[in-house]
């Protein structure tokens, strides 16, 4: 992996258009590890399939991302022995085009329905040199999740998915900010073969940050154009009009991506939409609710405070979330790891959800390292490292949360915390 140096047009770019998409730089970040870039490999073809990454749709499919060069079939094959594809699917095929840049070949495959818990073997473009293999999630508890957001292209990054790649996870949960790309499209490209080899094995389900946002006015005025080409998640499913939030259900978990850039007052798609979800929600099937926003609607570091995303999205959803019974509520943003006590409207509140920031994953701006002092009572646990966070739901009643910190490459517990579900309370009504 070599170190790149980004074009001065674009960090210029990315400078002047800071502040408009969020990313308001007020403190002093520690230097953070350079950036990295992830070449093509030298023994691909034009029509080798790269960027692999797959994701759940619904209850028992996949679906499964790559990219080619040049033109290749949209067909998946697959079986659960290598090299022995008793199926095969058929999918799609995109690309787009952001100021001088082209994409290559984006296909788009879903496959199943596939058995639970059960590692399949598949290959894409019916390229015989490339065998990929995943593991779907289980079907009932217990499941382990990593949750890691603000990932970027850095050698920090490259010791999260290490960590993460170790730790035999069924599916990761990514609260925004991926690539970091900011304007700069190869960027995107070099971000999916860096997280190929653990993204082509796991679902990956992501939500949105301000970095994905790569709207320039009058330039390019349309938002999330790399972001909704390369990382196609199953809004539809959930009944969702937008790739920007969406719902699944997995093993006994209800999990909500919700969209901290797109619009959430209260007549908005998104608020609409997300009443109807938690409309549709048998505790029984999913005792447990997680949610996943990018700015941290609770927040104790210096850095982004004030924010719209977080204050007026905290503003028109929290009580949503309340009345619902969420467990859990991830977001990222601020680069470092924050855990709250359950908290509803500023008071700690046993009924309530947990509130997470995990914004640690890696990224080129560095580390949110001040913060309020004296540390608000609600706020539990904080800490300005790098790192990523497990979730393991054990049962119907009982979680456990652990955040590693990346401790000079080596992954480190530093904060492990069990929880009872919010729907085995009595005390809590919850949908
Ligand atoms: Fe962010």
């Amino acid at each position: 992996m070599a170190v790149i140096k980004r074009p001065v047009l674009f960090f210029v770019l990315a400078t002047v258009f800071a502040g408009f998409i969020g990313c308001v730089v007020s403190y002093d970040r520690p230097p953070p590890r350079k950036d990295i870039s992830v070449p093509q490999a030298e023994e691909f073809s034009s029509t080798s399939p790269q960027q692999v990454h797959v994701s759940l749709v619904g209850a028992d499919k996949m679906r499964i991302s790559w990219i080619t060069e040049s033109s290749a079939s949209p067909i998946v094959e697959y079986g659960t022995s290598p090299g022995v594809y008793s199926k095969s699917a058929t999918g799609s095929t995109s690309s787009y085009r952001y100021l001088l840049y082209t994409s290559g070949e984006i296909h788009d495959v879903v496959i199943g329905p596939l058995n639970p818990n059960t590692v399949y073997y598949y290959r894409c473009s019916s390229d015989s040199s490339r065998e990929f293999r995943l593991k779907t999630p289980p079907a009932q508890l217990p499941i382990k999740f990593a949750v890691v957001g603000d990932l970027g292209l850095t050698g920090w990054t490259n010791t999260t998915l290490e960590h993460i790649g170790q730790s035999n996870y069924d599916m990761l949960l990514l609260p925004g900010d991926l690539a970091y790309a900011d304007f700069v499209q190869f960027l995107w490209d070099s971000f999916g073969r860096l997280v190929e080899p653990l993204a082509s094995q796991r679902p990956w389900m992501v939500t949105q940050g301000n970095h994905e946002v790569e709207r320039i006015p009058v330039i390019h005025s349309t938002p999330f154009t790399a972001y909704n080409a390369r990382w196609h998640m199953p809004f539809e499913e959930s009944g969702s009009t937008s790739n920007l939030y969406y719902s699944f259900d997995v093993a006994g978990v209800h999990v909500i991506m919700l969209g901290s850039y797109t619009d959430f007052d209260p007549d908005s798609d998104q608020f609409k939409w997300l009443q109807a979800d938690f409309g549709k929600i048998n505790r029984g099937i999913t005792p447990w609710i997680v949610a996943i926003i990018h700015a941290p609607w609770y927040n104790t570091n210096t850095a982004h405070q004030g924010e719209p995303e977080s204050v007026l999205m905290k503003k028109s959803m929290e009580g949503l979330l309340y009345n619902a019974g969420v467990d859990f509520v991830f977001a990222g943003h601020v680069h470092a790891y924050e855990r709250f006590t359950r908290v509803y409207n500023g008071t700690a509140d046993n009924c309530a959800s947990v509130h997470i920031t995990i914004g640690d994953g890696g990224n080129r701006e560095g580390l949110a390292s001040k913060y309020m002092d004296p540390t608000p009572e609600i706020s539990v646990f904080r800490e300005a490292s790098f790192g990523h966070g497990e979730l393991k739901v054990l049962n119907a009643t009982h979680a456990v949360w652990t955040w590693y910190r990346n401790d000079d490459d080596v992954s480190v517990a530093a904060d492990t915390v069990w929880f009872t579900s919010l729907s085995s309370d009595p005390a809590c009504k919850v949908v």
